[in-house]
């Protein structure tokens, strides 16, 4: 039994955007752009609706200007495309994003692939991915980009290390496996990117140093599968009713964190872990979007 360290997102994220903070601050006293990152929601799903309204949030906090483009559910995708047109125009906005998931009558692809890629600061669109891919400066998908964070910050050694990716979602899975592979640090990682047709998972976990879980389904990693020592890191979050909490549910990652904690010397909580950091990143990725104008 190990007593492991925490990967507090939630400490890292504050960091980053104390350091955004100062950023913003010396662009206003030297009379340069205040970012400025709009969001569009189509929808009131209860998550999402969450998660932009934590974004708008973190905007304010650091000193960014903020717009929430809020769209009935019902909205066509020619409309929608039309707003994401209508972005791209918008001088004043320097990078935006669209909160997915979005209702089944729209095509996700075909509106990621209408933001003008000099704007795409949550990096899902194809020229963001590729550049990601050729280590070409770029956005790099908040998420992996968050957790890539988080490794620098506890110092956690991944040169010659097997990283295990559990998930290979556009979003997180597959980017975080390049991530890991790149020729720099945190990165120099043997990688193996598992997802759900894998056979023999535990025995591939078991060989993990470093474990990234994000496969979306509720505390789906056991102590039986994480070798002593590893580093964990639960992508996962999950709203699970419970009448005894205020709130009505409590959130679950997908490692059972009772259990494993003790096998790691490193383990990422839900919540305050990777959540907060795919917000700092986003920030992060605005500010470089003026940079990079
Ligand atoms: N839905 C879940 N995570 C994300 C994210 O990082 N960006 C967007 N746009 N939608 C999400």
């Amino acid at each position: 039994m190990i007593n492991p360290t925490i990967v507090s997102g939630k400490e890292v994220s504050n960091k980053v955007k104390e350091e955004i903070a100062l950023e913003v601050e010396q662009l206003k006293k030297n009379g340069g752009k205040v970012p400025h990152l709009a969001a569009i929601l189509v929808g009131n799903d209860g998550a999402s609706t969450t998660y932009v309204n934590a974004k708008v949030k973190a905007c304010e906090k650091v000193g960014f200007e903020s717009t929430l483009v809020q769209l009935d559910s019902t909205i066509s995708q020619e409309l929608l495309l039309e707003e994401v047109e209508k972005l791209n125009n918008n001088k004043v906005i320097d990078g935006y994003i669209v909160q997915l998931p979005l209702p089944k009558h729209i095509d996700e692809q075909k509106v990621t692939e209408a933001i003008d890629p000099s704007k795409d600061v949550d990096g899902f669109h194809p020229v963001s991915l590729g550049k990601m891919l050729l280590d070409i400066p770029s956005f790099l998908p908040a998420t992996p980009y968050g957790i890539t964070e988080m490794l620098k910050h506890y110092n956690i050694p991944t040169e010659g290390k097997h990283c295990v990716v559990i998930g290979r979602s556009h979003i997180v899975g597959s980017p975080m496996s390049v991530l890991m592979a790149r020729n720099s640090y945190p990165g120099n990682c043997t990688v193996t990117l598992t997802h759900s047709r894998t056979q023999n998972l535990k025995e591939i976990t078991l060989q993990a140093d470093i474990l990234i879980v994000a496969i979306g389904k509720p505390e789906f990693v056991t102590a039986d599968m994480v070798k002593e020592g590893a580093t964990v890191i639960d992508v996962g979050i999950h709203r699970i009713e419970d009448n005894t909490k205020k709130s009505g549910y409590r959130l679950l990652g997908d490692v059972n964190f009772a259990e494993v904690a003790p096998k790691c010397a490193f383990i990422s909580p839900v919540p305050g872990g990777v959540g907060p950091m795919t917000i700092a990143s986003l920030l992060k990725n605005t500010l470089l979007a003026v940079k990079l104008k």
